[in-house]
């Protein structure tokens, strides 16, 4: 954690701490030169700095006998939007790196910037920008290098955005813990550990807040007649965990809503199995669940007008003498018969059971996260994730929150006839369709467990696990979408009737 101030007067220089000032393509040496000298006009005259996106330049200028290193930072056409604003912010964190000091000043006064965010919304999204340029995974590292950096300071002629930061921290903290759980290896980060995880988070808010946690294990799932999720559980030899962690808002709720989140801890593929390559990354399998899961604890924090459910369906996908087949039909809790054509497509079974229970807690509107299918992969890239519903005003909501907080999503259709894919000749639905359209398919399968209730299914398949680092992402799991999931939960837009 950062020690983070926000000021409107120009903070002493020193040489002790690191200024950053983020320039556009449109910076003049006039104006350079009216607040820095003339050596830096000289000097940054001669450089190769551009402005464009993520170019750097670092010297040296003398204030008052000392030397304060100073860098400029390309940030490209503007800070318009909240993702230009947090990577900023990340760059200028990661930045301090390699300069010999602990602290820094952000320096966002320089003309011309364009920042497009005011108030406590932009404090946010500058304090999470630069605790996430601090964020390392390095528990297994037996010789950890903390990040330098210590302290902050913006500078900004915006004061109302210093309201704005205890909330950038929760985020920025929510994100960290999801993505620690991503990155932690399938070995540790059993659907045993998820529990624990769970149980640890509703223990650290309990006497505070209205909160309470329930885990079933296999025979209580057996008794609700999960038999999709028990299905993939069968072939691991850990046992699985089914979680439900529950929130009551103080005071006059809007709703409650039901957060899911697939918590495969790893896919092997079962006997569809994945070539190594394939399952290389598939500890990430369980990125929607550590993402609904860190959230709790942040939305519980932030006290949202909402109560609100997180269930999560963990279990490995796994091989061995007791694993589910191809062929084999499975029932899940709703009572609808699934033939298995893929034992790779388990994400969906998992979910079937987490959204019929989730269903019949009744709430207002649910939305599950699951890193489901490559093919939505293959169609938005490896940076946006897919957002599948019927429901055009929770849609808008959700892609707007996820503008708002700098992560990218974006609609996908639900073609109903598609649904033919999914025909079975010896049970009410088999678990994949074809190749083509798959993120559609499987989001088709889940619309049969949604008991009629407002459902979105995000696949975040993408943008969930990163192999080039990006934006304020390293490689690892991202944390994408908890920042989105916590912008809506606070937003005053979100409708509550069905349109
Ligand atoms: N966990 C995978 C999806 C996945 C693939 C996530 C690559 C991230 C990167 C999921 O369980 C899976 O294997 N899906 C299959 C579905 C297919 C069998 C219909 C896939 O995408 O190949
Ligand atoms: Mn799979
Ligand atoms: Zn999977």
């Amino acid at each position: 954690m950062l020690r983070i101030e926000w000021t409107t007067q120009e903070p002493p220089a020193g040489p002790t701490r690191a200024r950053i000032v983020p320039l556009t393509a449109r910076f003049t040496f006039d104006a350079i030169e009216a607040r820095f000298g003339r050596a830096v006009r000289k000097t940054l005259e001669s450089a190769p700095f551009r402005g464009k996106p993520g170019e750097k330049f670092a010297l040296y200028r003398e204030v008052d006998g000392d030397l304060e290193p100073l860098c400029f930072l390309g940030v490209g056409d503007n800070l318009g939007r909240a993702e230009d604003l947090r990577r900023t912010a990340h760059d200028a964190a990661r930045h301090v790196e390699g300069l010999g000091v602990h602290e820094l000043v952000l320096d966002l006064q320089h003309e011309d910037l364009g920042i497009g965010v005011k108030g406590a919304e932009l404090g946010s999204l500058i304090v999470q920008g630069l605790e996430l340029g601090t964020y390392a995974y390095s528990r297994f590292l037996s010789d950890p290098k903390p990040h330098p950096l210590e302290a902050a300071v913006v500078w900004s002629s915006d004061a109302a955005a210093a309201e704005g930061i205890t909330r950038g921290r929760i985020i920025a903290q929510a994100i960290a813990e999801a993505r620690d759980l991503g990155n932690g290896p399938a070995e540790l980060v059993t659907p045993t550990h998820l529990a624990k995880t769970a149980e640890s988070i509703v223990d650290s808010l309990r006497g505070e807040h209205d909160v309470s946690v329930t885990i079933l294990d296999r025979e209580a799932c057996k008794a609700r007649n999960m038999g999709c999720f028990l299905g993939v559980a069968k072939g691991s030899g850990e046992p699985p965990k089914f979680i439900h962690l529950h929130y009551e808002a103080r005071g006059q709720a809007r709703g409650r809503i039901a957060l899911i989140g697939k918590g495969v801890t790893f896919d092997s593929g079962g006997y569809s199995l994945k070539p190594s390559d394939g399952m290389l990354d598939m500890k990430l399998d369980m990125c929607g669940a550590a993402a609904v899961l860190a959230s709790f604890r942040a939305l519980v924090r932030l006290q949202v007008p909402w109560n609100v459910d997180v269930i999560v369906a963990a279990t490995e996908n796994m091989i061995g003498p007791h694993a589910y087949r191809l062929g084999d039909v499975l029932t899940a809790s709703n009572g609808k018969t699934v033939e298995i054509n893929n034992t790779d497509a388990e994400g969906r079974l998992t979910l079937a059971d987490a959204l019929v229970y989730a269903a019949r807690l009744e709430p207002t509107l649910m939305i599950d996260f699951a890193t489901l299918t490559g093919a939505c992969v293959v169609a938005l890239g490896p940076r946006i994730a897919g957002v599948m519903t019927d429901d055009d005003v929770l849609a808008r909501e959700w892609l707007s929150a996820a503008d708002r907080s700098g992560e990218s999503m974006w609609r996908l259709p639900l073609p109903k006839d598609l649904k033919e894919q999914l025909k079975s000749k010896v049970a009410d639905m088999r678990n994949t369709g074809e190749r083509y359209g798959g993120a559609l398919t499987g989001a088709l399968f889940l619309s049969e467990f949604t008991e009629g209730r407002r459902w979105m299914h995000v696949d975040i398949a993408g943008p969930a696990m990163v192999s080039k680092p990006y934006g304020v992402h390293p490689s690892g799991a991202s944390g994408v979408p908890v920042a989105t999931i916590l912008e809506l939960l606070s937003s005053a837009e979100l409708a509550e009737g069905t349109p």
